[in-house]
């Protein structure tokens, strides 16, 4: 999505700014731009370019510009193709106020109208420069800066985050959150702020979270911090323990083959931190121990590859611990019935923390008072800071668009979550508890191993072929369903290829139509016998119509590895681990298909890291 980067203090600004969107550029990546207050003449500055940072920071080397008030961002187009046009900053008529904006102003087609027939002129399609020409009229209306921010603030639909700067008020700048994640960093007479604490970690450690519905106007040594409707709050300043890591490459040409191969790592990472925090675990979810062993119903939201984690974990509640679970897509979840029941635990599954649907969903039930928790990769998460608990997983930053470390450990810490809860139940035992985090880690090694036997043969001869398909279908069964969807879903992100998912029983029920030999099936197993044999059958009535099969099969599945044209074949795990077992191979061969193609994997077209809008 878009990142927003702002700067005031005793330094120049644009290294500051272009160092920070560089970190959060993984995020959003189809224009970016610059905007800042020169120190001498106080005129307001800016550059804009289509593309990448790199784009931007070429014109900056061409046409420098410094001063000691700046903003950035990065964007992720919603309303408006990406293009220099539609590039953050916006502006008013009189280009004296500079707008960047995470976010959506919902209800700007309205206020565009409004504002086009009072005179203003628009040189965008965006949504965002409405913010910038509402703002000089209500500058001109209203006697005080604030008075104007307020009037403003209480105009605008939507969920958003937005930075300002005002050549008329060149001493300061001004910060908007609703709903959409905003922080600011305490230096020592310089001010950061940004989407996301990880960018100016470097530079400041202090860090005030803008509570939702809140704007700030901040100089260099000062904050008035204010709710929307103008009353003032206190800063809660907090000390952020957090790092930024210096994710390189390495030797690897994408993050996500960096990611792929970091996964036997951090499961490991992920089982040794549930471990050591096993006594306390319910404290540290603040749920207590009667609400645990009276748990009668369990809800995973998520969306994307979180919502894949989400569904194959139900399994693992379901059979574990023996609790009825269900599974909502998190953009579907806020506009479904919802029946409230106290003995039931809210889990809420992604890697960022920041989803706005997931988040959404969060907030909507902790206004019920009901138990939440959130499965998580980043500490510093609006999601972290939202939910009754937390559970971090320890998959490090995540670089790479499509997800592959996070999912993986997000299926280790709730495969742990389902045998903790089983524990307090006194269904399985210390000795089952413990024997389960070997099976994690067991198959944490199968995971890596698979990809180091199949290696070779993927590059040189397999992924080559497979670029000629233009279309491929996605079985599975049971617990490989899921996983299916997510396989899936890596390859038609990464490759563009059109991939199409289905429950295999449904095969016949229509999908079948669709088999021909241009069209590969890849089918996925499962290592119970009776699951299995179906999927065998699904396989024999795929090949009866001449179509290809693309088998990812356990040891010893010899019908199916026999029928198959091409066959991974992984060893056994415990059965609800499959999945996890399996991922690696999946992980690696579609990567090494969309590297064929020479796809921009590590940013696909079209896509962002965190989707902070819904
Ligand atoms: C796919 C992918 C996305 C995310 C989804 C949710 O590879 O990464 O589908 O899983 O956008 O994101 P989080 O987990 O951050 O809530």
């Amino acid at each position: 999505m878009c990142s927003v980067f702002g700067y005031i203090g005793k330094n120049n600004c644009r290294s500051y700014v272009m160092e920070g969107l560089q970190k959060l550029e993984y995020r959003g990546y189809d224009s970016a731009g610059f905007a800042c207050l020169d120190s001498d003449d106080k005129r307001l500055y800016f550059s804009k370019a289509k593309g990448r940072l790199k784009n931007l920071a070429t014109l900056l080397k061409e046409k420098p510009m410094d001063g000691h008030i700046g903003i950035g961002h990065t964007r992720w187009s919603v309303y408006g193709k990406p293009s220099q046009k539609n590039a953050h900053p916006h502006f008013d008529c009189e280009k004296r106020i500079s707008i960047v904006h995470n976010g959506i102003i919902e209800n700007y087609h309205s206020l565009k109208e409004q504002l086009t027939q009072a005179g203003h002129i628009f040189h965008s399609e965006t949504d965002t420069e409405t913010i910038a020409h509402l703002f000089e009229s209500l500058l001109v209306s209203h006697k005080t800066l604030k008075a104007a921010v307020v009037d403003l603030v209480n105009q605008l639909e939507g969920a958003y985050a937005f930075l300002c700067i005002n050549q008329d008020y060149p001493d300061c700048m001004i910060m908007v959150r609703k709903r959409s994640p905003l922080c600011i960093g305490i230096g020592d007479d310089e001010i950061f702020v940004a989407s996301d604490p990880l960018a100016f970690i470097n530079q400041t450690k202090k860090v005030l979270f803008l509570p939702d519905e809140s704007f700030a106007i901040v100089k260099k040594d000062l904050i008035e911090l204010y709710e929307f409707s103008g009353k003032p709050l206190t800063p809660d300043v907090q000390e952020l323990s957090i790092e930024w890591q210096d994710n390189q490459k390495n030797e690897h040409q994408h993050y996500m083959l960096k990611e792929i191969y970091e996964q036997k790592n951090v499961i490991h990472a992920t089982v040794d931190f549930l471990h050591a925090m096993t006594d306390q675990i319910w404290d540290h979810l603040s749920l207590t121990l009667e609400q645990v062993r009276k748990l009668d119903k369990i809800h995973l939201v998520g969306c994307g590859t979180s919502w894949h984690a989400a569904r194959i974990a139900q399994f693992y509640f379901e059979t574990i611990c023996m609790i009825p679970t269900r599974v909502h897509l998190a953009s579907e979840f806020r506009y479904m019935p919802f029946f409230p029941d106290e003995d039931s635990l809210y889990v809420y599954i992604s890697q960022s923390g920041e989803t706005a649907d997931t988040l959404e969903a969060l907030r909507l039930v902790n206004s019920m008072n009901l138990p939440t928790i959130t499965v998580t990769n980043v500490p510093s998460s609006t999601m972290v800071r939202e939910a009754g608990g937390f559970l971090l997983t320890q998959a490090g930053q995540e670089i790479a668009v499509a997800s592959t470390k996070a999912f993986s450990t997000q299926l280790s810490a709730l495969y742990w979550l389902a045998h903790r809860i089983a524990l307090e139940k006194r269904i399985i035992d210390s000795v089952q508890m413990e024997q389960a985090e070997q099976d994690l880690l067991v198959a944490a090694e199968v995971l890596e191993n698979t990809i180091e036997n199949y290696k070779r043969d993927i590059c040189q001869t397999h992924a080559p072929f497979y670029t000629q398909f233009d279309r491929v279908i996605f079985l599975g069964r049971h617990l490989s369903y899921p996983l299916a969807m997510e396989a899936a879903l890596k390859l038609k992100e990464i490759s563009y290829i059109f991939s199409q998912c289905y429950p295999a029983g449904e095969l016949k029920h229509g999908p079948l139509a669709l088999v021909d030999e241009k069209t590969p099936v890849f089918i996925f197993s499962h290592s119970e016998p009776l699951i299995y044999q179906k999927i065998v059958s699904n396989a024999h009535e795929t090949k009866a119509r001449g179509g290809h099969v693309v088998a990812f099969a356990f040891e010893g599945q010899h019908e199916l590895i026999d029928l198959a044209d091409l066959s991974f074949v992984v060893p056994k795990v415990k059965t609800l681990l499959g999945p996890l077992a399996m991922i690696g191979i999946i992980q690696f061969f579609t990567y090494q298909i969309a590297k064929n193609l020479d796809c921009p994997i590590d940013k696909p077209r079209n896509l962002a890291k965190s989707v902070t809008v819904e």
